[in-house]
This record gives C-alpha cells, sequence and structure tokens, in this order.
C-alpha cells in the first residue's frame, strides 16, 4: 500500500473533470481539491436505481426491510406522528441532540452490551445517522495519508468518506478464513500496519454489509486481542465499530456474538479509543428519519469522563459547523419509541420475520445442485449475505439478472453478488435463487 490513494483520481471524478473543463473552463477551476476528487460512485444506489426501473419480479437490493410492499416499520414509532406537540417537531435542536434520547440510548447500549456495566464511556452524541457519525470520525481522527485498515468485504460508501473527502488511505485484508472471520489475517495486517504508523484508524463493520456475518465469541476475543496487542506495542488506534445492523443475530448454524466489539474495546488500553456508530436507521428501522449516534469509549478509564466531555465539545463543534444540528422531529420520535412498553416486542416481532428469511436463504443457498453456480459466504446476522459466483463476472451476471429476469441484486465485487433478504418475503426466497441459478448457467 502507498500513499497513491490521495493522487489517483477515479475515472469518474476524471470524466466528471474533463467534461466541465470543456463545458465551462472557469467553473471548472474554481472547484476545491475535493470538488475535483468527487463523483457519484456507481455502487449500491446506482444499482439499486436501475432495479427499481427494471426488477420488476423480485428487488433484492435495497439496504432497507419490506415487508408487504411497503417498508417494515415499528407502530411505537409511526403513531405519535399526529399527536406531537409542536414544541417537539419545530424548535432547533441542540447540537449533541435532545438530552432525553441520548440518555435512553446509552441505556439501551448497556442493556445490550452488558461488558460495558462499570465501563466510562461518553453519552451517544446525535448524528445524522450512521453516514455523518463516519465523517464525524473522520473530520475527528483522520488527516490525509492516515491508514484506515478494515476487511476487504466493506460498504463502498467508506470509500466515499475516508479515501474521497479526508485523502485517507483504506488498507484491507481478506474479511474471511476457514469458514469464519480471518482473525490472523487481520492481526498480521495491523501488526504490518502498524509498524509503518504511529497512528492507525481501524473500521470494523459487524453485522457486515455485505455478507451478514457477525463474529462468533472466540473471534471476537480474537479481534480485541489484536487489538490490544498493537495498541502495547505503542500504536495509536482509534477504532471505529459501525454497528449499523446491530442487535439482528440469527446465530444460524453456532452461535455468534451479541455484544459490540465497543464493550470490549472501551478501556482497554490507553493508545486505544474505541468509537461507536450505531442508529435508529436499521436498528429500528426507520431509514429515513437520519437519526443516528456516535459514542466514545477511552482507553484510560480515570480519566475518560474528562476525555468524553472534550470529545463531546468538539464534536458538537464539528456538527455545529456542519450540518448545524439533527431534526428534533425525528429525535423526538426514537425518543418516544425508546419509551414505549411495546418497543421490544414490535422489534422482537421483525426480528423474527428477517431471522426466518435468514434460515429459508440459509437452507435454499446451500443445496447441493446450486454448488455448481456458487459458493455461500458465511452469514448469521443483518439485511444481508452473498455469494461468491463461478465462471461468470458478477457485474455481467447482475445485468443480465435486471435484463433478462428481472430480478435486482447487488454486484460487491468482481466475483460477488449481495443478496438483500431484507426485503424478500419468505416465500420469495426459493424462486429467487432458482432464477440466480439459471441465469448463471445461461452465461457460463
Ligand atoms: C455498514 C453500514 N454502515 C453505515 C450505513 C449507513 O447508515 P445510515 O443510513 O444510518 O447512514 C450503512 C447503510 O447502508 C451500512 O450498510
Amino acid at each position: 500500500m502507498t500513499g497513491s490513494a490521495q493522487t489517483s483520481l477515479n475515472p469518474i471524478a476524471a470524466e466528471l473533470n474533463q467534461r466541465l473543463e470543456s463545458a465551462a473552463p472557469e467553473l471548472f477551476a474554481m472547484l476545491s481539491a475535493y470538488g475535483r476528487r468527487l463523483y457519484f460512485p456507481k455502487g449500491i444506489l446506482s444499482q439499486s436505481a436501475e432495479a427499481k426501473e427494471k426488477a420488476h419480479r423480485f428487488n433484492a437490493t435495497i439496504g432497507i426491510a419490506t415487508q408487504g410492499g411497503g417498508p417494515m416499520y415499528l407502530p411505537s414509532l409511526h403513531s405519535p406522528l399526529a399527536e406531537l406537540e409542536p414544541a417537539d417537531a419545530y424548535p432547533y435542536a441542540p447540537a449533541a441532540g435532545r438530552p432525553g434520547l441520548r440518555e435512553r440510548w446509552r441505556g439501551k447500549l448497556l442493556r445490550e452490551n452488558p461488558s460495558l456495566e462499570g465501563k466510562h464511556f461518553g453519552v451517544p452524541i446525535v448524528t445524522a445517522a450512521i453516514t455523518h457519525g463516519l465523517s464525524l470520525a473522520s473530520e475527528l481522527f483522520v488527516d490525509p495519508g492516515d491508514r484506515v485498515l478494515m476487511p476487504d468485504k466493506l460498504w463502498g460508501n467508506y470509500r466515499m468518506n475516508f479515501e474521497v473527502h479526508r485523502g485517507a488511505e483504506i488498507g484491507t485484508f481478506p474479511f474471511f478464513a476457514a469458514g469464519g472471520f480471518n482473525g490472523p489475517g487481520f492481526a498480521q495486517a495491523l501488526a504490518e500496519a502498524g509498524r509503518e504508523r504511529e497512528k492507525l484508524i481501524v473500521l470494523l463493520n459487524f453485522p457486515n454489509n455485505p455478507t451478514g456475518y457477525m463474529p462468533t465469541e472466540a473471534e471476537a476475543e480474537g479481534i480485541v486481542a489484536a487489538l490490544l496487542a498493537q495498541a502495547e506495542a505503542g500504536t495509536r488506534l482509534v477504532v471505529i465499530a459501525d454497528d449499523a445492523y446491530f442487535g439482528l443475530f440469527y446465530h444460524l448454524g453456532s452461535r455468534s456474538s451479541t455484544q459490540s466489539l465497543f464493550a470490549a474495546l472501551t478501556g482497554l488500553h490507553p493508545n486505544l479509543l474505541a468509537v461507536k456508530l450505531d442508529g435508529a436507521t436499521k436498528e429500528l428501522f426507520a431509514w429515513g428519519l437520519r437519526c443516528g449516534f456516535i459514542t466514545f469509549g477511552p482507553g484510560r478509564g480515570e480519566t475518560a469522563d474528562e476525555a468524553c466531555e472534550i470529545l463531546e465539545a468538539k464534536t458538537k463543534g464539528a456538527i455545529r459547523g456542519g450540518v448545524s444540528n439533527i431534526s428534533q422531529l425525528s429525535q423526538t420520535l426514537v425518543e418516544r419509541a425508546l419509551d414505549s412498553p411495546d418497543l421490544d416486542a414490535e422489534r422482537g416481532e421483525k426480528q423474527a420475520e428477517l431471522c426466518a428469511r435468514a434460515e429459508r436463504v440459509a437452507e435454499v443457498a446451500a443445496l447441493p445442485r446450486y454448488a455448481e453456480s456458487w459458493d455461500v459466504y458465511p452469514f448469521n446476522s443483518g439485511y444481508f449475505m452473498c455469494v461468491r459466483v463461478k465462471g461468470v463476472e458478477a457485474e455481467k451476471l447482475r445485468v443480465h439478472l435486471l435484463e433478462q429476469h428481472g430480478v435486482g441484486l447487488i454486484a460487491t465485487g468482481a466475483s460477488d453478488i449481495r443478496v438483500a433478504f431484507s426485503c424478500l418475503e419468505v416465500d420469495q426466497i426459493d424462486p429467487l435463487f432458482e432464477v440466480l441459478h439459471q441465469a448463471i448457467q445461461e452465461l457460463v
């Protein structure tokens, strides 16, 4: 890995620049360096847009969850919409978010991550969902040329944030080995990157997009041990846990861990800062409300409260200077839902529905007759699963599926196809994999 990430221009950006330079050279000359690097990636959003038009049969591209032809939603969030006090909707919210919401989310973190008990960590600060949390984390901790280490199965938007915007270098290591998380590969990549740098940013996303994998407890312990060893070796580590799909654990095959890495990493070593990003978007099925959180877990327990206060002041400055504050209405709705006595049952019901889909996907995708078409990557959680297709290029297959079969899936790599079972009903799963198999055999 070299410093090339900063200097090499994405071909789509280069083409936009060229067109602008010939259409309006004066305007092109006005662009900032970031303005020149910017482009709209041909990633999930553009593939989804194509699918919206053409996937008349199944559309398993989008990162939301659907049910009965509409978005999945929780009555606890939806029902107060008509009876809200104007004061809970229209005024500006504080820069760090509504205090009641922040305290409730902190309570939720403690309930769902018992290892946090007795540890010193910050009060979650409200963000415009996780994408904004990622952007705040990079504003606080990433300089141009910094290295951000993450597994090679990743959410494509990380590149926009860390590489295109901040000019950092993304370094990856293979996500899977021996049917599970590649612990040795992670430790090795960490040690190698740590030899070259005094500071590293590590980004781990579990349950993972695109694979739907959540590590086992032993794997999680291995990850924590590798990070501790690197912190002890003297590397300053900012470890970002992107917990977008937290809580959606189905334990397919065997039990996965059910806690965020943030819990084990908080208070672990002075050289390690844990940063938790999560939100109502996926966990409470409220994608468009844009309500998320950034929470800090410093390594030095004795001064953690002071450190969190300072980081909060800096984060508030970044929010104020960036988007000013986050929607009061969205925060009120999430705060109310967190108070609802029905919320746990409602979430449980949706989780059971997604689990039933995941179980059916696991059965069907692994049928022996499909072995000639793909290998299934391990998955046990979240919204998605991935297959590695055989003998055909993923992008070519994606387009063929859309054009010839009206089926929308996402190509996430040269031979990887992502299936969002979050937007498939159980009875759509068998025919979807059958048509995927048929399409592959048409192309090989
Ligand atoms: C891994 C991951 N992180 C973050 C996000 C962004 O979530 P939000 O809608 O909360 O910004 C997504 C959304 O697709 C995701 O898959």
